[in-house]
């Protein structure tokens, strides 16, 4: 660990002054949501958010967070048309992490963020949400952040939010640094229109512990976690091939692993933690089923119940017939 604050990092990129620019009343800005294929999963800082392992991840298009800074008197943020309690969690970290920016003694702000991720995917928000809350500050004081600076700084409100700045395949570099400023996701060149990812919900339930406790917990407890920054590097290498080759065995099967090796540090972690409900699994041997039969689909699955697949254009009515109530996202149309 650095010892180094988010504040005295993000101070060497602000001007003298922080204030509200004239034209900053604009379009609300976008930024999608993400579902990695090679997890981010421990921090090496805390204070920074700086991960243990590289990750790889693809974005869901059109699915993610519109957000808008406008002037206001006093703070006030609101969630999909409905203005929060001061004291809501979620408001308090909104109001945070603008604070990093504007420091304490300057113009109250209206937030205005709304989330198009179907609740009924079972998504969680917050890569999209920090990424458009960012881009949204971005405007709004009129910074001019280098798309690099923007990633690191969306890192610092949730790892995967560095992600969430770019469409398509993008791929988050952990650094080395200790201010970590060389710890920013970039967009890969290469495009896979037939790519289809379905969203399979098996709860919409909140999650009884949150990534950030349960990467910390298996960090702390699970012997078995040595091997995961190995299992990484190792399948972000293959990721980077399977892209470049579209070849889309390498790329399920690893995505596939890759999640399920997660999993894995998770369950020896102590006390355990299996994100998993007895649905979760039947997807999963529903899954290995159509595969055994022909089907080629891939699940990966976060710190949640839910699953998110992958398969072909050519193959999503068999899916869907597996699936009915699946939402299917084309990441690159
Ligand atoms: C399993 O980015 O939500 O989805 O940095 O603590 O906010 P914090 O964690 P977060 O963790 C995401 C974990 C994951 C894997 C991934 O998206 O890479």
């Amino acid at each position: 660990k650095s010892g180094t604050t988010k504040q005295s990092v993000i101070a060497q990129y602000l001007p003298a002054v922080v204030e509200p620019q004239s034209d900053a009343m604009a379009e609300p800005v976008f930024a999608p949501s993400n579902i990695a294929l090679c997890k981010y999963w421990g921090k090496r800082d805390a204070e920074l958010n700086l991960p243990v392992n590289s990750s790889l991840s693809i974005s869901l298009a059109h699915l993610g967070t519109k957000t808008q800074l406008s002037v206001a008197e006093k703070d006030e943020v609101w969630l999909n048309g409905n203005q929060l309690a001061a004291d809501d969690k979620f408001a308090v970290k909104v109001i945070r992490y603008i604070d990093l920016f504007r420091g304490d003694n300057s113009q109250a702000v209206k937030v205005e963020t709304e989330n198009n991720i179907p609740t009924a995917a079972g998504l969680a928000s917050s890569a999209s949400g920090f990424a458009a809350l960012m881009l949204a500050i971005n405007q709004f004081y009129g910074l001019n952040f280098e798309p690099q600076v923007l990633s690191a700084f969306a890192r610092m409100g949730s790892g995967s939010a560095s992600r969430s700045l770019y469409h398509g395949f993008v791929e988050w570099q952990m650094g080395y640094r200790d201010n970590g400023m060389d710890s920013f996701a970039m967009p890969l060149e290469h495009s896979w229109p037939d790519l289809r990812v379905g969203l399979v919900k098996v709860s919409t339930a909140e999650k009884a512990v949150d990534s950030r406790s349960g990467m910390n917990r298996t960090v702390d407890t699970a012997h078995l976690y040595q091997s995961w920054p190995l299992q990484a590097a190792a399948d972000l290498e293959k990721l980077h091939q399977a892209i470049a080759n579209k070849n889309f065995t390498l790329l399920g099967e690893t995505a596939e692993q890759n999640a399920l090796s997660m999993h894995a540090t998770m369950i020896a972690s102590w006390p355990p933690l299996l994100y998993w409900q007895p649905d979760s699994v039947a997807a999963m041997q529903a899954i290995w089923q159509l595969r055994a039969s022909g089907t080629e689909v891939y699940f990966t699955m976060d710190a949640g119940p839910n699953l998110k697949l992958l398969f072909s254009a050519a193959n999503e009515a068999a899916v869907k017939q597996q699936f009915p109530a699946m939402e299917v996202v084309c990441p690159f149309t």
